[in-house]
C-alpha cells in the first residue's frame, strides 16, 4: 500500500520525505488555505521534493471550468494528480481530462455507487472519506472494503485511495482491505513508528550494554 501524506504544510512533506517512505501527497483546498500561501507556489514546491503523484483540487463546479481549471494544474508538473468532486459535472470533467492522459483523483466519496461512476468515468484514483464518515456514526472502513470487492469484480484500474484518516488503526484496516493508497495527517504518519515496547526495548539494550562497559 502506498503512503500519501494529506497535508499542504511543506515542512511537515521534507521530513516525511527525508525518511524514503513518502510515495506521493494529497491536499485540499481547506489544507492549501490554511498554509495561507500561494497555490502555485506551494505545488511547485511539493513537486520538486517529492518524487510521486500529488493532487491538486479544482475549485470550479462547472464542467468546462474544471477542465480548464485541470488543465492549468497539470501544467504545473508531471507529478500533479487533478483532483475533481464527485458531482456529476465533477465526472463529466473526469472523462474529459482522463481523454486528455490526465490523471484525476475523484474526491468526496462517501458511497459504492458514487465510486463504481468514478471509475467508469476514468478516474486514476477515488478517494472514500472514511474518518468523516465513522464521524457520522457511519462506517467508514466497510465502504473501502465494498469498493475494492467491485473494482476487482471488474478489474476497474482506479486506485483506492483511502482518505480522511484519523488514526494508525484506519491504516492497519486500509491495508488489510486491500486499499491501493492510504493519505494521512502528519500526526498519524509519526505514530506509525510508535510502540512502547520498542521505545522500552531499546532503552533496555543501550543500558545492559552501558552496564557492560561497552562503548
Ligand atoms: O484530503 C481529503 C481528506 O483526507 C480530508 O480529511 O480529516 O478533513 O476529513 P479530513
Amino acid at each position: 500500500m502506498k503512503l500519501y501524506l494529506d497535508t499542504a504544510n511543506v515542512k511537515e512533506i521534507k521530513e516525511a520525505a527525508s525518511m524514503g517512505l513518502l510515495d506521493g501527497v494529497t491536499t485540499n483546498p481547506s489544507l492549501v488555505a490554511k498554509e495561507g500561501r500561494s497555490f502555485r507556489e506551494v505545488l511547485l514546491e511539493v513537486c520538486n521534493l517529492v518524487d510521486g503523484p500529488i493532487s491538486a483540487e479544482v475549485v470550479s463546479v462547472e464542467e468546462d471550468a474544471m477542465v480548464k481549471e485541470g488543465r492549468d494544474l497539470a501544467k504545473i508538473h508531471k507529478n500533479i494528480v487533478v483532483k475533481c468532486p464527485l458531482i456529476p459535472e465533477g465526472l463529466k470533467a473526469t472523462r474529459r481530462l482522463a481523454a486528455e492522459g490526465i490523471r484525476v483523483n475523484v474526491t468526496l466519496c462517501f458511497s459504492p455507487t458514487q465510486a463504481l461512476l468514478a471509475a467508469k468515468a476514468g478516474a486514476w484514483c477515488v478517494s472514500p472519506f472514511i474518518g468523516r464518515l465513522d464521524d457520522i456514526s457511519s462506517d467508514g472502513m466497510a465502504l473501502i472494503r465494498q469498493i475494492v470487492t467491485i473494482f476487482r469484480n471488474y478489474d476497474f484500474k482506479t486506485q483506492v485511495l483511502v482518505a480522511s484518516v484519523r488514526h494508525p488503526q484506519h491504516v492497519v484496516e486500509a491495508a488489510l482491505a486491500g486499499g491501493h493508497i492510504c493519505t494521512m495527517p502528519f500526526t498519524v504518519f509519526l505514530q506509525l513508528f510508535k510502540h512502547p515496547l520498542t521505545d522500552i526495548g531499546l532503552k533496555k539494550f543501550l543500558g545492559d550494554w552501558g552496564a557492560a562497559g561497552r562503548q
